[in-house]
């Protein structure tokens, strides 16, 4: 997919964020374009989950300029004036526990408090129609529901106000090989047909490799490459050696039509 063209939906520029006395960002760039699938990598603790939160509009970072949908994040106010546009799966996927699935996905639509009752039914079981879940599973509790289920049902909540822009923090972390499959092939459809740009964090590189339009790759507090897939595996560096390259890599490359040249080039080389 080439979206070079299309308009820019994110640009974080020279981006510092500190938590506690840690610096987790520092001189960070990155460019989202509209239409994008972009899958954000990098090792565990390397500020991925905090970067979604300062995207989104819940970090404050101590400098840099962060633009998203066109509004100034760093500029603006503590409430995150992206909520009704911006659409998150978070890593935690929580559901709450004392609602049923109904109630859970038309929480946000409730909060906006834009439209009667009847009509919030109607779009939370289109939206349960767009993941792949029947009306009878609208009464069920998070309890009764298997894991796949549960990510679908945080799916379509964070579609219920039909956003621009989703984000997905681990969306296939805990799934079965299948489930995760169907989960991609969701995701992919939902991108599709609601023209979304996505910004995901992923460690599962299955889903990285058959979703990305583009990675953008996590390391010594920045993004030290923001490309394709082919552009990034070609970048010299120990985490993208290690991710890609391993015999996890290897495989998940083999079986990626556009990447599979690659894949068998390393076990040739068998390095
Ligand atoms: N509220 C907080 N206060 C202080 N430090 C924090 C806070 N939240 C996260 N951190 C630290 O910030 C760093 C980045 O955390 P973050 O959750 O962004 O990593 P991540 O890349 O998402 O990791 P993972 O792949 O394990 O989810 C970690 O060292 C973490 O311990
Ligand atoms: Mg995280």
């Amino acid at each position: 997919m080439n979206t070079s063209d299309a308009p820019e939906i994110i640009r974080i520029e020279e981006l510092w964020t500190q938590l506690g006395n840690q610096l987790i960002h520092q001189d960070l760039d990155l460019t989202v374009r509209q239409g994008d699938i972009v899958s954000l990598v990098g090792g565990s603790g390397s500020g991925k989950t905090t970067l979604l939160r300062v995207m989104l509009g819940l970090q404050k970072p101590l400098k840099g300029k962060v633009s998203v949908l066109g509004i100034d994040i760093a500029a603006s106010n503590n409430q995150s004036p992206l909520y009704h546009h911006c659409g998150v799966l978070f890593q935690q996927g929580a559901l709450f526990s004392a609602l049923n699935v109904m109630d859970n996905v038309a929480l946000p639509l409730r909060e906006l408090r834009a439209l009667p009752e009847n009509l919030i039914e109607e779009s939370v079981l289109l939206k349960l129609q767009m993941v792949g879940l029947t009306p009878a599973d609208a009464l069920k509790m998070p309890a009764d529901l298997s894991g796949g289920m549960v990510k679908r049902v945080a799916l379509a909540r964070a579609l219920s106000l039909e956003p621009d822009l989703l984000f997905l923090d681990e969306p296939t972390a805990g799934l079965d090989p299948l489930l995760s499959d169907s989960f991609v092939e969701l995701i992919r459809s939902l991108h599709d047909e609601l023209s979304l740009t996505v910004v995901m964090v992923s460690h599962d590189l299955d889903s990285i490799l058959q979703l990305s339009s583009h990675i953008a790759v996590l390391a010594n507090r920045h993004v030290i490459v923001n490309g394709t897939p082919q552009e990034v595996i070609a970048v010299d560096h120990p985490f993208i050696h290690d991710f890609f390259l391993g015999d996890r890599g290897k495989r998940a490359l083999t079986g990626t039509p556009d990447l599979a040249d690659i894949g068998k080039l390393e076990n040739a080389n068998g390095k």
